[in-house]
């Protein structure tokens, strides 16, 4: 579907005018996701199978999509998912998302894999989180946060579901590498910790790569030293989250990085009720993966998120049509929501209630 002026108008329009422009090995990174793919289709799947059970004659007049996030006032719930390597898909990368999540006033997440200087994102006003992985070395992530948050960054997003790759079976079909000229530029001048050496018999996962990954004590200390908030992203399981906040997180994002590191993991949609229910208000839970349609938003905060994140669509506009195709996604994901609302009877987000979901078999997007 297309508007009188030629653009896509829902986000599945943006998605297949996207595809129909990146060669196929970077739509394999864009869209792959790990192994099989299974997790990838099963988050969008996830939302088609809750319907929406509206409510009649419920005054509507004079609503809004106002929130709160992370204590400060927001117009509508919807964040950008840190994304790595955005000059992969415009040339203006992480700073042409910027422009677009200031121009709908939304929240974005810069990867700690950007390829743009966060120096040079500063410069473009708006609302920005830091995502982080935390690096082998404290002094290493300490750098890293303090860099990001002299460029803005008013929270961290600390990444835990990846402490290694996954395995990508659609990637590797497609042959896709990092060109030479897109690159972390903010892990690139970090320094290398040494490599373990591998004695006959070891395992490169748990005696090379799993030597480096996160403790729950570097975790504790990352919040103690930061200056800034710490939210926890990719929590699948509610014991996890309560212990997240046990070590001081103050938000968890239930996520499973948009199904691309470990494949036939339950969509997050399905577990965020069971990490809302012990979390018991503690903390702001936030949701990602598969969010498509403004119903989505809606479904999401219906089951206790106070706010969601968007991927891939985000990179569909920018590529689309550069910050403006971005901000046009925004924009229209918000609209969206503004008329399930409405149409389910909801005036603010805090009348979006569980009971006005229903189980439902369709076919979804
Ligand atoms: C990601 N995601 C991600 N997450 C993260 O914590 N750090 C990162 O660097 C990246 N990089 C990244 C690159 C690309 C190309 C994609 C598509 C995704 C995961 C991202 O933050 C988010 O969890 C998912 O993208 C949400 O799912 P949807 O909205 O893409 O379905
Ligand atoms: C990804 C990594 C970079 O999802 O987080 O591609």
């Amino acid at each position: 579907m297309r508007d009188p002026d030629g653009m896509p108008v829902t986000l599945s329009d943006f998605e297949i005018d996207a595809a129909g422009r990146l060669s196929a090995d970077l739509l394999a990174y864009l869209e792959g996701g790990a192994e099989a793919g299974q997790s990838v289709t099963e988050n969008r799947a996830a939302f088609g199978r809750i319907g929406l059970l509206p409510k009649l004659l419920s005054p509507c007049a004079g609503g809004h999509t106002r929130t709160t996030i992370l204590g400060k006032q927001a117009p509508h719930p919807i964040m950008v998912a840190p994304m790595a390597f955005q000059n992969l898909f415009h040339p203006q990368g992480e700073s042409a998302t910027a422009m677009a999540a200031a121009a709908q006033d939304a929240t974005m997440v810069l990867s700690c894999q950007t390829s743009t200087p966060p120096e040079d994102i500063a410069t473009i006003p708006g609302r920005r989180w830091f995502q982080l992985y935390m690096q082998a070395d404290h002094e290493a992530t300490m750098a890293l946060v303090t860099r990001a948050v002299d460029c803005g960054a008013d929270a961290l997003v600390v990444t835990l579901d990846a402490p290694i790759n996954g395995l990508r079976d659609r990637e590797v079909a497609a042959g896709f590498t990092l060109p030479d000229d897109v690159r972390p530029v903010m892990l690139d001048v970090l320094p290398q910790p040494p490599r373990p050496h591998l004695r006959d018999g070891q395992s490169v996962v748990f005696d090379g790569m799993m030597v480096f990954a996160p403790t729950a004590d570097d975790l504790a200390r990352l919040i103690a030293d930061s200056p800034v908030p710490v939210i926890v992203k990719g929590c699948l399981r509610p014991a996890d989250a309560t212990r997240l906040i046990d070590l001081g997180a103050q938000g968890i994002i239930v996520s499973n990085h948009g199904g691309r590191v470990l494949d036939t993991v339950p969509a997050p949609i399905t577990q965020l009720a069971a990490v809302v229910d012990a979390v018991a208000g503690a903390v702001p839970v936030y949701v990602d993966g598969g969010i498509r349609r403004g119903s989505d938003v809606f479904k999401a905060l219906a089951l206790g998120a106070q706010a969601v994140l968007v991927g891939r669509p985000v990179m569909h506009g920018l590529i689309v049509d550069g910050p403006r195709g971005a901000s046009q996604v925004l924009r229209r994901l918000r609209d969206e929501l503004e008329v399930t609302m409405a149409l389910c009877g909801c005036a603010t987000v805090a009348d979006i209630t569980p009971d006005l979901l229903t189980g439902f078999s369709g076919t979804g997007s």
